[in-house]
This record gives C-alpha cells, structure tokens and sequence, in this order.
C-alpha cells in the first residue's frame, strides 16, 4: 500500500482499462503484502467507492475481507437489495446484512430538525457498525474508500457530510486502495472490476439518505411516499437518457398537505418536489431543464402510482441560493 497520502505528479490519470487493470493488478500485490493472511472489516453502503474497494479486495483476498452493509431505512429504493445481489450472489463476498430500519426510525420519531436528524443518523451508524464488529473476532484491519478528493478536503469543512465515519478508536490498521485516486478513475476501475454500471455510474447519494429529503419529522407513510415517488423518476429519467447526463437528480417530500381530488373524492396528500441539478464541484449548481413531456409523465405516474402524493412540483432553484439537498 502507498504510504503516501500526496498523489506524485508523474501518476497517470486512470481513464482506460488497460490503465484500471495496471492499477488493479498493483493494488492487489500491495494489499496482499500489507494484509497478509488476516482479516479486513469493510461497511460496504453501495455507494461507488466503497463498492469499488469490496470489488478489489474481493479480487486481492477473498473471503479474508468481511462486508457489513447496514441498511438505516434511508436507503432508495432496491439499493440494500443490489448490494446484496452484486457482492453475495455475484462475487461470493463474506457479506453480512443488517436490517437496522426500526432502530434508525424510531430514534428518528419527531425529530424535525435537520442537522439532529443528520447527527442521529451518522451516530447510530456508528453504533451498528460497531456493535456488527464487536461480534467479530480477529479483524485486524479496516478498509476505507476514502479518496483522494476526501484528503484534499479533509479540513473539516465537509466533516458532516462524512456519515460513514467510523469510530476513531477502533484499533485497526486502514487499507485504502483509492486514497489517490479521483471519482472518474474510480469509475473507470469499477468497470474493470466488472461491477454494474447502475453501481459504477450511481448519482451522488447523501450518507443520512432519503432523511434529508423526507423533510421535518420522518414518518413511515411519508417515507414511504418518498421512496416510490423517487424510484419513479429514477425509471423515467433512465428511460429519456436524462440520467447519465444529470448529476443528481431526486424527489424530496415536505410534512405538509393540500387538498386534491381523487376518484370524485376528496383526496388530501404530500406534494413531491423533484430537484434536477447539474454541477462540477457540489459547491454550485445550476438547473437541469426537464423536457415538459417528461415533467408531465413523471407527474401523472407520481400522483397516480404514490399513495398519499397528490401533487408534482419543480425546484427551479441553483445553488447559491438554494443549496442542493433541501435540508
Ligand atoms: P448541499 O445540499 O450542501 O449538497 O448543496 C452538496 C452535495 O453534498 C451532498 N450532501 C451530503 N452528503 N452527507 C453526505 O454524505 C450529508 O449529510 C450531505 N448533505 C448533502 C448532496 O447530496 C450534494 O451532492
């Protein structure tokens, strides 16, 4: 493993396969020399990084590295499922499951504010994982997907963005294969690796999830609501080639109701605000235009597929003012 946390000039940019396998091939040598024959404890959210680090490791030492994917109840729709499907059905992986959803819940119950929602969720993650590593024995080391933007800007200024942060006294040596790498060339080793694009090419996904876009205090109903609405426009923005040309793209639902009407009747629900921005950095962003014709089929199928939405509004807002997540 480099020890080195300074990216040396002369390091080529990874943008082809042939540069990913070169690179592969490098890691694995170097993991398997720092390892040995022990083992790796990885929390494995799904997300590009820390998919593409359980993918090479996998690939280094097998079964030596042991995954534990804690699913808080936040996660979008069908992504503890892929999680599941790529690393223990695809790529054999020791992967363990925990379905903490009624703990990141009901610790979430009536809490409305959001930098508390944000501060229980990372710390309840914490505790899980934790509790997860407790039952282990023999784990002498910890990867991370940390890179190498996360060291550029590892001055505290995101320090609540980093919700998979672990414990700093857990006692085990890091192995961070990407510590040097940037997103696109994770992207590009991913691929290599042979990991789905779905995962390979994810939009940027907040750690406290869809907790911060379930506005106010979380209620299942609403996060719920939430989810499938999400999903909706995920399946729409796929299927009009918007998704690989937005950089993040999803629904949030405020606690508040309208009146609407449904089957004659008097129909009262949530609106779905959908939010559609592109940006290079996350430090400013501007608005993605959605065809109407794309607009009008997310919202007829949001309003009619969703219980308890009944209305779709835009978000027209960039960044500055408004910032990309609505809490
Ligand atoms: P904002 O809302 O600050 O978001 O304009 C900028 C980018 O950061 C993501 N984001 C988060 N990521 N934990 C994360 O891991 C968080 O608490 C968090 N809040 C915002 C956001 O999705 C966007 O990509």
């Amino acid at each position: 493993m480099s020890q080195s946390n300074i990216r040396p000039e002369s390091m080529a940019r990874i943008n082809t396969p042939e540069l990913a396998n070169a690179f592969i091939e490098e890691q694995i040598r170097e993991i398997r020399a720092q390892v040995g024959d022990k083992q790796v404890l990885l929390a494995l959210s799904g997300g590009v990084d820390s998919s593409v680090v359980a993918a090479l490791l996998i690939k280094a030492i097998g079964k030596q590295l042991v995954c534990v994917h804690v699913n808080h109840g936040l996660m979008r729709k069908g992504e503890s499922e892929q999680v599941i499907e790529v690393f223990r059905n695809g790529l054999d992986a020791n992967l363990i499951y925990v379905d903490a959803t009624d703990r990141f819940l009901d610790l979430l119950a009536g809490v409305a504010e959001p930098e508390k929602k944000r501060k229980i969720i990372g710390n309840e993650f914490i505790k899980v994982f934790d509790e997860e590593a407790g039952k282990l024995s023999g784990i002498s080391f910890l990867a991370q997907g940390t890179i190498y933007p996360d060291i550029l800007e590892s001055d505290g200024v995101k320090a609540h963005h980093n919700v998979g942060g672990l414990p700093e006294d857990m006692e085990m040596e890091l192995v961070e294969p990407l510590k040097l790498l940037y997103k696109d060339e994770v992207r590009v080793v991913g691929k290599a690796l042979g990991l789905p694009d779905k995962m390979v090419f994810r939009q940027p996904f907040p750690g406290p999830g869809l907790g911060v876009r379930c506005l106010g205090a979380i209620t299942r109903d609403r996060l719920h609501a939430l989810r499938e609405a999400d999903a909706i426009l995920r399946e729409e923005f796929d299927k009009c080639g918007l998704a690989g040309k937005v950089w993040q793209y999803f629904v949030a639902v405020p606690d508040f109701k309208s009146v609407g009407v449904r089957n004659s009747k008097r129909y009262e629900g949530w609106p779905a605000i959908v939010r559609a921005v592109n940006t290079v950095d996350a430090m400013t962003a501007t608005i993605e235009e959605i065809p109407y014709d794309v607009l009008h089929r997310i919202t007829d199928r949001i309003t009619h597929e969703v219980e308890g939405i009944n209305r779709v509004l835009l978000d027209l807002t960039p960044k500055p003012i408004g910032t990309i997540e609505w809490e």
